[in-house]
């Protein structure tokens, strides 16, 4: 059966590429009409999704800050039950719906961390395959379709937008471009493995806006491989 989940990832980087300083420090690479954008993608989305290494880094919120929107559901990627208890998501699961996925065997410890979790509002998915650090995208991808997710906004950070690459689960890429040069820094994309450009990872220009003085480049999936 086909995939009823769209998936559209879309972050900030330099025009050298980077999402991150060195240190790791992201904010704020884009200028604000493009933060607003960002808003926008939240209210227009579902779910929003990133990984323990961005929940780590920056302790964001994830909401959306538009007068009068909603929020998304949050989705958290940490296979070993490792995102702060302190941190901001954790602290606010009781008024946002924010679920977890962990691997089983971190689960079914039951442990204290477990349980704070649980008291602290946050809903736990256990992700049944995948090695630690690699949950399966799929699994995560059916149990949201399962739950009535429709669109997934994938925010971050470099990890898991190269392993939603590498899964193909990429359908729309909305990638901000700011007039800024990082040099040594985060890269956006890891390795896909990719040794010969015929097997470059292709996508198709659907417009080029200008928000600010950031560039905002929306791609689609390309429906052929050359
Ligand atoms: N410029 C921007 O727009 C922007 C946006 C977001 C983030 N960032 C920056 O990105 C940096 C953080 O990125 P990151 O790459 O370190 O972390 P990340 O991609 O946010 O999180 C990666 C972590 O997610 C967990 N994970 C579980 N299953 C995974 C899977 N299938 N694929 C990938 N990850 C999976 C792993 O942790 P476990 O082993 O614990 O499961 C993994 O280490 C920060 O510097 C942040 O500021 C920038």
């Amino acid at each position: 059966m086909p995939r009823r989940v769209k998936v559209l990832v879309s972050y900030a980087q330099s025009l050298d590429g980077h999402v991150a300083t060195a240190t790791g420090a992201s904010r704020w690479i884009s200028g604000p009409e493009s933060l607003e954008y960002a808003h926008c993608l939240r209210r227009d989305n579902d779910a929003i999704l990133v990984g323990r290494g961005t929940v780590v880094r920056d302790d964001p919120l994830l909401t959306c800050r538009l007068p009068g929107a909603r929020s998304p559901r949050r989705v958290l990627l940490d296979s070993g039950l490792r995102i702060p208890l302190d941190s901001q998501v954790v602290q606010t699961a009781a008024e946002v719906i924010t679920v977890v996925f962990a691997s089983a065997p971190r689960l079914e410890q039951r442990d204290d961390t477990v349980r704070r979790f649980e008291e602290a509002g946050v809903i736990l998915r256990a992700v049944p395959s995948g090695a630690p650090g690699q949950l399966s995208l799929s699994a995560i991808i059916e149990t949201l379709e399962a739950e009535g997710v429709t669109s997934l906004f994938v925010e971050g950070g470099p990890r898991v937008i190269t392993a939603f690459l590498k899964a193909g689960l990429v359908d729309e890429w909305h990638l901000v471009v700011a007039p800024i040069v990082i040099g040594a820094g985060v890269p956006a994309v890891g390795d896909l493995g990719v040794r010969d450009l015929a097997a470059a990872y292709r996508f198709e220009t659907h417009s080029v806006t200008q928000l600010g003085e950031d560039l905002l480049w929306k791609l689609v999936r390309r429906r052929k491989q050359r």
